[in-house]
């Protein structure tokens, strides 16, 4: 072993007691305590290290666009260390003011500069311009020097992906050309060898409206992710399979079970995790929150493939271990390839679903109990046959008063169904329920363990059946009999909690 193998090696010896799990849809915090800044973004490995960077859009509170690229770095892609801005807006720059659109960052290694390029979606304002952005550095996480902002082969560009193929280490801007009447296509072209340049439109995906797409690659598949383009608001993600990205391509299909709007989420960006027992695929998405863009969340999920059927799925799991404890492979013992766009190494490629307990409701007994008006309401959906619902205010409750803990900190996942069925305006069957006469983008729920501090529970919008589930990180006493209280948001408009189907106790980390 050289000594950089050496370090790798036993950097990983010392990691490797703390499996970093992942968890969709809960706030993620940085090594510093921070939110997970970082939205609609990439995963690059660096050449030097094998280290994971996210790089994505920096949002603070208040301001909608024009934050800059914020990149962290991880070692296990669940941990994540803060390395603070990788493209800072300029005030005055023509192009990366803090008044400019800088969306959809994708970096990627650069042969033949040897320099780290970073493209974007470069606009004004209004998306008018409806440009690519180009910026570069010597160093993985910058910070990266603006070059240009150009429109790709005269056309226009709006969401941004970049996918490159391992098997032949050539890159590709994926782009929407946006929503004038004349475009509404999604292009898939390829870069020139130094990635600095557009050289020739692979494919045109004709007038299907879509945006925000990534590609993933199979031994045999590519298939490339989109979704419809209803604002910040989710729907349903589709998926195009074809054998070569010149297509022919498939029809688009849905990639996750009808009506979960993609469990609340938007893609933008897929990882292929290679190994020596398996690949898996994840998928990247964003969980906008357009109340306050900063407090966006991320649905990371593995993505089931069945080359055989031609299909792909994004499956739910509350929570997963991705199996990399803190180990990437250094990426020069691999493939020539080895700084591919989406591409990562782990050891064994495999993950593992967490097993928790489901704690169900029942009505009025010893295990839980409601006050108010909360009650058990019929449901044939439910996985009783019957959901909690009315829970509303601080007089409107339901306790589940018989949960066993271990004495550290775990999670529990609520799941609920929102019923408010918030769609996109004039969107094709779009139409919301209001709640109290205004959009709601979501229920808020009050958690309270054996008394203590609330918690706020975000509950986004499901449609109506639709039971899907929500984190949240408690404190549990050691042995049986804690209390969960589940209320609503007592705000002065009394707005109701979502309904609840069941709870699930998830064992603490460190185990
Ligand atoms: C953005 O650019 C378009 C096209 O040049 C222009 O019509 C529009 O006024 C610009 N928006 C702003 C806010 O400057
Ligand atoms: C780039 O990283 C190297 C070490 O990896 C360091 O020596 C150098 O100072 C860095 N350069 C910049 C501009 O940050
Ligand atoms: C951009 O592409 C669309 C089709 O996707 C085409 O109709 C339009 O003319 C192109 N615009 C420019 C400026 O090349
Ligand atoms: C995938 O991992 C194998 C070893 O498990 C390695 O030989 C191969 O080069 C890797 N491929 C890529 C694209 O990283
Ligand atoms: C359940 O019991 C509580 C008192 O413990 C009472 O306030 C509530 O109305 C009861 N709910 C039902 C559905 O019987
Ligand atoms: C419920 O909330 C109201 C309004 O904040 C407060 O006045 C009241 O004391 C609360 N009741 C309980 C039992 O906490
Ligand atoms: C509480 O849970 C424990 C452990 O599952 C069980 O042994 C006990 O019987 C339960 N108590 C009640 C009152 O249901």
């Amino acid at each position: 072993m050289t000594p950089r193998f050496l370090s790798t090696f036993l950097l990983a010896l010392a990691a490797s007691a703390t499996a970093k799990w992942i968890v969709p849809g809960a706030r993620w915090y940085d090594t510093a305590g921070e939110l997970v800044n970082a939205h609609a973004g990439c995963v690059t490995v660096d050449r030097e290290t094998g280290k994971f960077f996210l790089f994505g859009e920096y949002k603070v509170e208040g301001q909608v666009e024009g934050g800059g690229i914020s990149v962290y770095s991880s070692q296990d892609l669940a941990t994540w260390e803060r390395e603070g801005m990788a493209l800072e807006p300029v005030e005055g720059h023509p192009y990366i003011s803090p008044e400019h659109i800088i969306q959809r960052p994708k970096v990627v290694y650069s042969e033949g500069t040897g320099k780290y390029h970073m493209w974007w979606h470069a606009d004004n304002s209004t998306y008018g311009w409806l440009l690519q952005g180009f910026a570069q550095a010597d160093n993985i996480t910058g910070p990266y020097s603006f070059v240009d902002a150009t429109l790709p082969l005269g056309n226009w560009s709006q969401d941004f992906g970049l996918f490159t193929d391992y098997k032949d280490g050539k890159s590709y801007a994926l782009y929407s050309n946006g929503d004038r009447k004349e475009a509404r296509d999604v292009y898939i072209t390829r870069y020139n060898d130094d990635i600095t340049e557009l050289d020739e439109v692979v494919h045109r995906f004709d007038k299907y409206d879509l945006e925000a797409p990534t590609i993933l690659q199979t031994d045999k598949s590519y298939y490339a992710l989109m979704s419809h383009k209803t604002g910040y608001r989710p729907n349903n993600v589709v998926a195009f399979r074809a054998d070569s990205l010149s297509g022919p391509w498939s029809q688009p299909f849905i990639v996750s079970p009808l009506n979960t709007r993609t469990f609340n989420s938007q893609s933008g960006f897929s990882l292929r995790i290679n190994g020596t027992k398996q690949t898996t695929y994840l998928y990247l998405g964003d969980q906008w929150d357009s109340n306050s863009l900063w407090e966006s969340r991320y649905i990371w999920l593995p993505i089931a493939i069945d080359e055989e059927k031609k299909s792909l799925e994004v499956v739910w799991h509350d929570i997963y271990d991705l199996n990399m404890y803190g180990n990437p492979p250094p990426p020069l013992m691999y493939s020539r390839y080895r700084y591919i766009n989406g591409n990562v190494n782990s050891e064994t490629g495999d993950w593992t679903p967490i097993e928790g307990t489901t704690y169900l409701p029942t009505a009025n007994t010893t295990t839980t109990h409601t006050t108010g008006s909360a009650y058990l309401q019929e449901a044939s959906f439910a996985s009783t046959g019957k959901i909690l619902t009315s829970i509303a205010g601080n007089h409107s409750t339901v306790t589940f008063t018989n949960i066993t803990g271990t004495g550290k900190s775990q999670w529990i996942s609520f799941y609920y169904q929102n019923t408010d069925d918030m769609g996109f305006g004039d969107q094709p069957g779009g139409t919301p329920d209001r709640v109290g006469g205004a959009w709601q983008l979501r229920r808020i729920a009050s958690v309270s363990v054996n008394g203590g501090e609330v918690q706020s529970l975000y509950q986004r919008d499901t449609h109506k059946g639709i039971v899907l589930s929500a984190p949240l990180k408690v404190e549990l006493k050691e042995g049986g009999g804690n209390v969960v209280t589940v209320g609503g948001l007592w705000n002065g408009f009394d707005v109701k909690a979502a309904d609840l189907d069941r709870l699930v106790v998830y064992p603490p980390e460190e185990d």
